[in-house]
C-alpha cells in the first residue's frame, strides 16, 4: 500500500467513527505511520479527538450527517470504533468505491445486530452457541422460554452493547420486567429481543483474531494469546493474558474464531468472545475492531491490539507474540461531574511494571470508564493483583 504524509496533498486519510479510549489508541498508532487522522464522535473533546489532526462532532446514527462529513473529508479509510453508526451510509460509500471500510461494510452491519450474527454463526456456520430465540411480544418470549430455553436465561435487545437492556432472568416472575427493559433500552427498537439460555461456563475469553497480509501478499489469520475477563453490570472489570485453557479448548476456540472472521472477511482485528467449559467452546459475539478487554495488550504484546489493527488495515505484516503475562483493571468514576481531578497516581505508579492510562474524558459519570491500570508480572495472578491495586489507588474528585 502506498502511504502519503499527513496534511499534504498526498495524505493517506483515516476517519475514525467513534473516538473513545479504543479510538484514541488507534489514532496514536495511525499517527506513527504519518496517516492523517480525522476523529468523529457525538461530543466534543472525546479521547481520540485529542490526538487527531481534525475532529468533528456529529450524530453518527444520522445518515445525512454522516454522509456529509465523509463527503467533506474524503477519507481513504473509514474505521468504525463503535456500533451505533448509520451503516447504510458505509454500504453506499464502499459500493461507490469512495473509501475502504474496515473490515468491510457488511461485517459492520452483521455484527451490530444479534439476529444477523446468530443467523451467520449458528445457522450457517453451525458453530455452537447458547440456545436462543427471538421474540416480538412478551407472549412469544414466554413461549420460547417455556418450550426449551428455560431458566436462567438472558434477555437482550437485538441491537445494544455494554450490557445495555440486558437481564439475567432467574425465575418466571422476572421475565416481564426483562422484556420491558430490553424493549426500551436497545439502540434502535428493532421490535425484537433475543433470549439466550445461560451457558454454565468455567470462564470466558476474548480471542483477538487478526486477518492480515503476509509477506507473500496473502491474507492469513493470526491469534493473540487468549484474554480472560470478568464482567459486571455489562462491562468488563479486569482482563488478563494469557488465560490458561486446555489444548483442545484452545484448538476449538481458534477454529471457531477462524471460521467466523473468514466469513466476515476484510482485514483488521476482531474480538471474538467465547465461553469455555473444559474442552467445550461456545460463541458469544464478535466485534470487528479492537476490544476493550484487549487493552491489556498495551503491556503484554510486542504489537498491541491497536497496532495490529492499523498494520492489518495498511497491509503490513503482523506478529501476535506475547512479551509477558499481564492484566488490566478499569478505573470507573464514582461521581457525576464536569469539573473534576484525579489523585493517587503517584501511588498507583509506585509498583514496578504498573502503568495507568487516563482517557481524558471531559465528563465523569457514575460507572463511566475513565482510565485503565495495566500491569505485567511473572504470573497472571500477580499481574491481576497489581492492576487492581493500581486502579484502586486512583481517585476522582469533584472540584466543586
Ligand atoms: N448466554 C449467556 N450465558 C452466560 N453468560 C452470558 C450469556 N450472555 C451473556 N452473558 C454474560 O453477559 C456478558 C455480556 O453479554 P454480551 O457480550 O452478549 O453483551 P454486550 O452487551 O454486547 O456486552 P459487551 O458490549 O460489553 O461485550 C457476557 O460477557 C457474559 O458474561
Ligand atoms: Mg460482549
Amino acid at each position: 500500500m502506498k502511504l502519503g504524509t499527513a496534511l499534504t496533498n498526498n495524505a493517506t486519510k483515516a476517519m475514525l467513527l467513534g473516538s473513545g479510549e479504543l479510538g484514541k489508541e488507534i489514532a496514536i498508532s495511525l499517527q506513527r505511520y504519518g496517516v492523517e487522522v480525522i476523529a468523529v464522535d457525538r461530543y466534543p473533546n472525546a479521547p481520540a479527538h485529542q490526538v487527531a489532526h481534525r475532529s468533528h462532532v456529529i450524530t453518527m446514527t444520522d445518515a445525512e450527517e454522516l454522509r456529509k462529513i465523509i463527503d467533506l473529508e474524503q477519507p481513504d479509510i473509514i474505521i468504525p470504533e463503535i456500533e451505533a453508526i448509520a451503516t447504510d451510509v458505509l454500504m453506499q460509500v464502499e459500493s461507490q468505491g469512495l473509501a475502504k471500510v474496515v473490515p468491510n461494510a457488511k461485517a459492520i452491519q452483521l455484527t451490530m445486530n444479534r439476529e444477523r450474527i446468530r443467523a451467520l454463526v449458528a445457522e450457517e456456520l453451525k458453530i455452537p452457541t447458547s440456545r436462543y430465540a427471538f421474540a416480538e411480544s412478551y407472549e412469544d418470549l414466554k413461549t420460547a422460554v417455556d418450550s426449551g430455553i428455560g431458566y436462567p436465561c438472558f434477555v437482550k435487545p437485538t441491537m445494544s452493547s455494554s450490557g445495555k437492556g440486558q437481564t439475567m432472568v432467574k425465575t418466571p416472575e422476572q421475565l416481564e420486567e426483562a422484556w420491558k427493559y430490553a424493549k426500551v433500552s436497545g439502540r434502535v427498537d428493532t421490535g425484537k429481543v433475543i433470549v439466550e439460555s445461560k451457558i454454565d461456563f468455567d470462564f470466558e475469553i476474548t480471542l483477538l483474531t487478526v486477518r492480515a497480509y503476509d509477506s507473500s501478499g496473502k491474507v492469513q489469520t493470526y491469534f493473540c494469546e487468549p484474554i480472560g475477563h470478568v464482567q459486571e453490570k455489562g462491562d468488563y472489570r479486569q482482563s488478563w493474558q494469557p488465560q490458561a485453557m486446555t489444548e483442545i479448548a484452545l484448538k476449538n476456540a481458534k477454529a471457531i474464531a477462524c471460521k467466523v472472521t473468514e466469513a466476515l472477511g476484510g482485514e483488521g482485528i476482531f474480538g471474538v468472545e467465547l465461553f469455555i467449559k473444559g474442552d467445550e467452546v461456545w460463541f458469544c459475539e464478535v466485534s470487528p475492531r479492537p476490544h476493550d478487554t484487549g487493552m491489556v495488550t498495551m503491556v503484554t504484546q510486542l504489537q498491541n491490539e491497536f497496532e495490529l489493527h492499523v498494520r492489518a488495515i495498511l497491509g503490513f505484516p503482523v506478529t501476535t507474540v506475547l512479551k509477558k503475562c499481564g492484566a488490566s483493571a478499569v478505573i470507573l468514576s464514582d461521581i457525576d461531574s464536569k469539573d473534576f481531578f484525579y489523585t493517587g497516581l503517584e501511588q498507583a505508579l509506585s509498583e514496578s511494571e504498573s502503568e495507568i492510562r487516563l482517557f481524558g474524558k471531559p465528563e465523569a459519570l457514575k460507572y463511566r470508564r475513565m482510565g485503565v491500570a495495566l500491569a505485567t508480572s511473572h504470573s497472571v495472578d500477580d499481574a491481576i493483583k497489581k492492576a487492581v491495586s493500581a486502579a484502586n489507588s486512583v481517585n476522582i474528585h469533584a472540584t466543586k
